[in-house]
């Protein structure tokens, strides 16, 4: 176990459960919100009890869930220090049904971003919404290899969790470094999780914050923001190493558009490239961007590529309306006549109407302003699937047959 485990174990072995769940309610008041909202720090380290049902739940139903998510926006328990959703240091949820009972817990992952600023009353590991520090000319040019080389940025693991296919469990974030493995039955943190293979390094510092999972190896994109374009990569289930399957050559530029999540279909992975590009002038001068580390550039094009799984040749690149969409909901291929080859890729995305307001509105005294009401109306009641529909017949694969936009 490497030393960084270690200390962990030992943390965690220190601190006891504790069953309580007057601490939230108290949280809850003390920062405006009211019991039981999303947007309240929960500051329990550690909770594990049984969950009131109502109703009955079958028999028949067992299993567990775990989410990984953002839970604790001011280490210090003193008052707010950060302000963005995506902020919040992750916190470990996990849900177990077994013989009719419901029985919950969670845990704060101790990465060493949240350690830090446990340590240091405040963060010392730039998170989604933050920008460096202003300096002088030497403190810049610390900062701008901070960011490209990625050692100033969180490991706070708060986008995911997911197994990786040998009994280990890993949580991460945006940040390569950020994978943290943790213990699915305690949810202690276990310790880092390290890639065996030479990828990453300046300007490779980014990745999808929502990888996708097989029965026999999870998918993730890395953008290159030094020559703009996104690596595909795999890693096979049990394995530490990642093998590069193909490399998508954006489209427009500066830089290529923010990578949160992908679509992967049984032959084909389609890479989005949205006009919410990564800030060139965040990434080098270390300013703050209109959209965090985000710039919206609609006159830059946007795209949607479909790489082949097999070969990692770009199949079809296909220019779109400008399109806003953090999660991809699913995707397949159509096929023609007697089962033949795939004739179309259909993705459905969760759209928000070309416009990055959703960045603003994911602030916390925004979310926290909301009482009673639906936080994205537009997400639920006016959810924008976009399909996009392309013609993969050989040998004409640049062929679009139709791209179209449907709202339900
Ligand atoms: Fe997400």
């Amino acid at each position: 176990m490497p030393a960084t485990a270690t200390a962990t174990a030992r943390r965690n072995r220190a601190r006891p459960a504790k069953a309580t769940t007057r601490p939230q309610e108290a949280a809850a008041a003390r920062d405006g919100c009211t019991e039981l909202s999303a947007w309240t720090s929960v500051r329990q380290e550690r909770w594990e009890g049984e969950l009131p049902v109502q109703g009955r739940l079958p028999d028949w139903l067992s299993g567990t869930y775990l989410r990984s998510g953002p839970g604790l926006w001011d280490a210090d328990g003193g008052g707010g220090a950060f302000h963005y959703l995506f902020d919040g240091y992750a916190t470990l949820v996990r849900v177990s049904f077994r013989q009719g009972r419901a029985t919950g817990a969670h845990r704060l992952i101790e990465s060493d971003a949240y350690v830090s600023a446990v340590e240091s009353g405040g963060p010392v590991l730039l998170e989604f919404s933050q920008c460096p520090k202003p300096g002088n000319m030497l403190d810049r040019v610390s900062n701008a290899v901070g960011i490209l080389s990625g050692a100033a940025l969180t490991d706070n693991p708060n986008a995911g969790v997911l197994p990786l296919g040998d009994g280990r469990v890993l949580c991460l974030t945006e940040s390569t470094k950020s994978s943290v493995l943790v213990d699915p039955e305690t949810l202690a943190t276990v310790g880092k999780f390290r890639y065996a293979d030479g990828l990453g390094g300046m300007m490779m510092m980014i990745q999808s914050g929502h990888p996708i999972v097989t029965e026999s190896e999870l998918l993730k994109v890395l953008p290159d923001l030094a020559r703009p374009g996104h690596l595909v990569v795999r890693m096979a289930a049990g394995s530490d190493k990642r093998e590069v399957i193909g490399r998508v050559d954006c489209r427009g530029g500066p830089t290529p558009g923010w990578m949160h999540s992908f679509a992967v279909t049984e032959n084909y992975v389609v890479v989005p490239e949205m006009p919410l590009r990564y800030s060139a002038s965040r990434l080098l001068k270390g300013e703050p961007a209109p959209y965090y580390a985000f710039e919206w550039l609609p006159a830059s094009g946007s795209y949607m590529h479909v790489m082949c799984r097999s070969t990692g040749k770009t199949v079809a690149s296909v220019e779109v309306p400008p399109f806003m969409a953090i999660h991809y909901i699913n995707a397949y291929e159509e096929r023609g006549e007697d089962d033949g080859p795939a004739a179309a890729v259909i993705v459905d995305c969760c759209e928000h109407y070309g416009d990055p307001a959703i960045i603003e509105t994911l602030a916390l005294h925004r979310l926290r302003s909301f009482r009673d009401q639906d936080v994205l109306p537009d997400a639920r009641y006016h959810t924008m699937y976009m399909h996009m529909v392309v013609a993969l017949w050989q040998p004409m694969h640049q062929l679009l047959l139709s791209s179209r936009v449907t709202v339900s």
